[in-house]
């Protein structure tokens, strides 16, 4: 018994002397917490639950950093079913972190999206394409908890997965995008959530966090993969200028920071959200953004759970273009695969052997925007290579269908609180319902210009 004892006294010690301060942002304290209990220099340590200290900037903070702004593209929540309630956990879970997470797997099927097809195709009269539009349905996308009301949605899908795998033999995976930051999409209007930071948002996102961990730590069985907060980390490289970016700075980072140690302390795998190469590909862009996720990877206790990065996140850029669009004259990063090959080599640099993921749920035809900044409803645009791990590159974990193709990214109607004139521009399909609805005749175009065909 007291070998025991003082072997895990001696373990616990081992990572504090690793970790002499603990950095801003980054845990110092909390039950189960054996890493540095004191914050670097202009910064707190301050208690925010009994599992979790964070530092948080005292006096001093880092320094921001503002390159040139090239547009910023929204990304779209997907609207689930009110099911199930939230209940405590149980024992916490943890998947072994080595490896692609996506091997060995199978992507969990979103009910929600399967049916949204489902009703989409019965409602094509064409046969054949009504036959390829039915299709769409087993296709793996994510489910976007873009609101606290879709966290027990998570509880049941885990359930379904963790009895599927049982009765079929086969590991399960289910696949989520955590979307709830307060004065979310800071830079654009169209995806702009339900929390505030001026009515204690960030309290608000915690407890967010604290109930999606409740849920997964109910099925420590089954796998979880997690697209962090799409669009936020890359509005604090390009759009500090913006006032609400510049003022949800703080913010921004101390709830990703929460979001990225209680979601490994539970297992789940996560990519943070990098933007595509027309945002933070550009030579002005690359280095600072390098920093930002590195910085961000070092406040997770440079976490092994925190898997690496996801790009082109509900856009529309080609992982690797037969020839650049002209749009993109300029960026030598002119499709995805040159952004990953640029960004990956910085981060390693920076410690953050970051591996990547990447969207091309609607990148099946190129060369349609009138402007590399336009990422709303484009016309034209078919769904792209389905979810695989084949990808080609040593540094992309999976190709993955992060944006249910078929929600709308944005309204059209200049009238609504979420409007985003990108919608209305002469490339962005109209009219459009609001983002995260179901957009019928843009599915359909999806479906007809698939590539390759479905
Ligand atoms: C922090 O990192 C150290 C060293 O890798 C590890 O031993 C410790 O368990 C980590 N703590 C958490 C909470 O992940
Ligand atoms: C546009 O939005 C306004 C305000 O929400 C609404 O009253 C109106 O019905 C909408 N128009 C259309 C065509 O949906």
């Amino acid at each position: 018994m007291s070998k025991f004892a003082s072997l895990l006294a001696l373990l616990a010690i081992v990572p504090s002397l690793a970790y002499a301060q603990a950095p801003v942002y980054g845990q110092c304290g909390g039950i189960g917490w054996s890493g540095a209990t004191t914050c670097v220099s202009g910064s707190v340590c301050t208690k925010q639950n009994d599992y979790y200290s964070q530092c948080l900037p005292g006096a001093a903070s880092s320094a921001p950093t503002s390159p040139p702004t090239t547009s910023a593209p929204s990304s779209t929540p997907v609207s689930t079913p009110p099911t199930g309630t939230t209940t405590g956990g149980s024992a916490p879970s943890s998947t072994p972190a080595a490896g692609n997470p996506f091997v060995g797997v199978t992507p969990f099927l979103s009910p929600y999206y399967a049916a949204e097809v489902a009703a989409a195709a019965d409602a094509i009269t064409d046969s054949t394409l009504k036959a390829k539009a039915a299709s769409v349905a087993k296709i793996p996308t994510f489910t976007w908890l873009d609101s606290v009301a879709k966290v027990p949605d998570l509880g049941t899908y885990l359930a379904d997965a963790s009895a599927l795998q049982k009765s079929s033999g086969q590991p399960q995976v289910v696949q989520i995008v955590v979307y709830d930051l307060p004065d979310r999409d800071c830079a654009a209007k169209a995806s702009n959530g339900e929390f505030s930071i001026a009515d204690g948002g960030q309290a608000k996102y915690y407890d967010y966090i604290d109930q999606i961990v409740a849920q997964i730590k109910k099925f420590p069985d089954v796998r979880v993969i997690a697209v962090i907060e799409p669009d936020s980390l890359a509005n604090l490289v390009t759009n500090l200028n913006v006032q609400k970016c510049a003022n949800a700075q703080t913010t921004y980072k101390a709830c990703v920071t929460y979001a990225l140690n209680q979601l490994a302390s539970v297992g789940v795998y996560q990519y943070m959200d990098a933007g595509h190469a027309g945002w933070l590909g550009w030579p002005a862009n690359i280095q600072p953004a390098a920093q930002l996720f590195a910085d961000m990877f070092k406040s997770a206790n440079s976490s092994k759970f925190v898997r690496g990065l996801a790009t082109n996140v509900a856009n529309y850029n080609a992982l690797s273009a037969a020839s650049p669009d002209p749009i993109t004259q300029g960026d030598p990063n002119y499709d995805e695969l040159h952004y990953i090959n640029a960004l990956g080599p910085m981060l390693a640099q920076q410690g953050f052997p970051a591996q990547f993921v990447v969207d091309q749920g609607r990148s099946g035809q190129q060369n349609l925007r009138q402007q590399w900044g336009d990422w709303c409803n484009i016309k034209g645009a078919g769904f792209g290579t389905r979810p695989t791990t084949n990808t080609g590159s040593s540094l992309i974990d999976a190709i993955v269908w992060v944006k249910p193709g078929g929600e709308s990214d944005g309204t059209s109607n200049s009238s609504s609180p979420r409007f985003d004139s990108t919608c209305s521009l002469s490339d962005a399909t109209q009219p459009a319902p609001e983002a995260g609805t179901w957009f019928q005749t843009y599915f359909e175009t999806l479906v007809s210009k698939a590539n390759p065909p479905l």
